[in-house]
């Protein structure tokens, strides 16, 4: 007797073998054909029981959403739709379903619905299929790295630092809210809290792994991540996953390559690795997007966008190209963009992003050289002493999948950024010891996961590409 799962039985070319195997039933039809999944592929396997030979109480137990464990013979089927089915000799019912309360019926629901479900929501083709393929963009990502020589490093999730500056973090605390301890001005007495200071959550983890850049010479984190900024939108999460490689003696155009190459990379992973759910995914938004006008359409179908990106050059384009591409446009002149590019200096929207890499350019984009006050304070001084070297990677109906930079590793000049950012030296001590013991020019990058599994996937939403989404005013489950 075979244990097999779906995936390996579906795949099996022998046949009048026993085998044995458990799952949950998507359907029973014609109170003959069971269709039962176990998650391993999208595909489900046809159980037919012949119910003459089974107590009918028994057979009526067998409802969408419940347990099974079948026992029977592996033959080459006889109807359309799969090469091989299972004749049940014995069918045992490991777990009930109530038919009238199980919110995963065999029909069509909204992405809503399932996200009010989110416990149950792997349970349908799309989801399990979204999330096989987020799997295997993890395996292909610590891959890449291992096989070019990283290391793999924990960055902490609790930090006294905010890395972005941008001031978006959680409070790590134990402290009562009712009564905390107050210093002599009446300000709460941090030294009195847990960690003797003010704690957060991070918000990225470059900040430790450039001490281990500067050390191992090629580092990665990937981890969780945090923000608390209240951007309600299709692409944000307060908590996300983000991939961190940070490298030594690499300048900029390194850091280009190396985002390419390994964007490529995981992408061409997952077109070897996950063709049946990939083309199930494509066929899906084909089909959703039938429904929407023409302009609202995506130009190609999933798994030629994705093969687009591993055929094609990124184009690089420095951001005072980008402005005056995004000035003279045609959605800049009719008042169509919701932020109008007036002048450089004006920090990018999604909606440009999208613009250039949509309409203008029509292929990935790496924009550089930012102006230095919308960017982070580590971020390397360009001569023009108004640019820093600053890279994002944009992508089709993502807009920003990439952030990053060359840092800056001059004491001096980095100590000036931050009395200009009031960002406290006592702080972030340990950074500064890296410009005065062996300090070089390196650099790295963060590409927000979710992102990378929505761009893989077709999904719309960031919500619908990790298991329990956290956004403003939800933390459900
Ligand atoms: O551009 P960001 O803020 O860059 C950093 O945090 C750098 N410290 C990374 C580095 O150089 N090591 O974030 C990096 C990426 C973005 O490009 C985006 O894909 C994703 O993280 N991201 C988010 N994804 C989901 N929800 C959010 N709220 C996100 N904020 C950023
Ligand atoms: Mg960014």
């Amino acid at each position: 007797m075979m244990s097999t799962t779906v995936a390996d039985l579906l795949l099996e070319k022998r046949t009048q073998l026993k085998v044995e195997i458990k799952g949950w039933v998507r359907t029973f039809r014609a109170n003959r054909f069971i269709a039962l999944n176990d998650g391993s592929t999208i595909n489900n396997i046809q159980c037919v029981v012949d119910f003459e030979n089974f107590n009918e109480a028994l057979l009526k137990r067998v409802t969408t959403g419940a347990a099974l464990y079948i026992t029977g013979e592996l033959v080459e089927s006889q109807g359309k739709g799969q090469s091989v089915e299972v004749v049940v000799s014995s069918l045992e019912i490991l777990g009930d379903s109530d038919p009238e309360s199980y919110p995963i019926q065999p029909k069509k629901h909204s992405f809503e619905f399932l996200r009010d479900n989110a416990h149950l929501r792997t349970r349908t083709s799309t989801l399990s299929a979204v999330m096989r393929v987020k799997s295997s963009l993890s395996f292909a990502i610590h891959k890449y790295f291992t096989e070019n020589g990283f290391y793999n490093m924990h960055t902490p999730i609790i930090t006294g630092s905010d890395a972005e500056g941008a001031g978006e973090m959680f409070r790590i605390t134990t402290l009562d809210f009712k009564n905390p301890p107050l210093d002599k001005s009446g300000e709460v007495n941090f030294k009195e809290d847990f960690f003797g200071k003010e704690a957060n959550l991070t918000v990225s983890g470059q900040l430790e792994a450039e001490t281990y850049a500067m050390s191992l010479g090629k580092v990665y984190t990937f981890g969780p991540t945090f923000r608390a900024e209240n951007s309600n939108t299709s692409r944000h999460l307060s908590e996300f996953w983000m991939v961190e490689p940070e490298v030594a003696f690499m300048d900029l155009a390194g850091n280009m390559d190396l985002a390419e190459d390994f964007m490529k990379s995981i992408i061409q992973y997952i077109l070897n690795h996950n063709k049946e759910d990939l083309l199930f995914l494509d066929e899906r938004l084909f089909n959703e997007e039938k429904s929407k006008p023409q302009a609202e359409r995506s130009p190609m179908r999933l798994v030629e966008k994705l093969k687009f990106v591993t055929d094609n050059n990124f184009k690089r384009v420095s951001y005072t190209e980008a402005i005056d591409i995004l000035r003279n446009s045609k959605p800049n002149k009719k008042k169509k963009f919701k932020y109008l590019i007036n002048e450089w200096g004006a920090d990018l929207q999604s909606e440009h992003e999208r613009y250039l890499v949509e309409k203008h350019f029509k292929c990935p984009v790496i924009l550089f050289d930012y102006p230095a006050n919308i960017k982070a304070f580590y971020m390397r001084l360009n001569d023009d002493e108004k640019t820093v070297r600053a890279m994002d990677v944009l992508f089709p109906g993502i807009g920003e999948i990439v952030g990053g930079a060359q840092r800056e590793e001059r004491l001096e000049v980095l100590k000036e950024k931050m009395a200009d950012l009031d960002i406290s030296e006592e702080e972030l001590w340990w950074y500064l010891d890296l410009r005065k013991y062996g300090t070089a020019v390196h650099s790295g990058f963060g590409l927000g996961f979710e992102r990378l599994v929505m761009f893989s996937t077709g999904m719309t939403n960031i919500r619908d590409v990790i298991p329990f989404p956290r956004t403003p005013q939800n933390a459900e489950f």
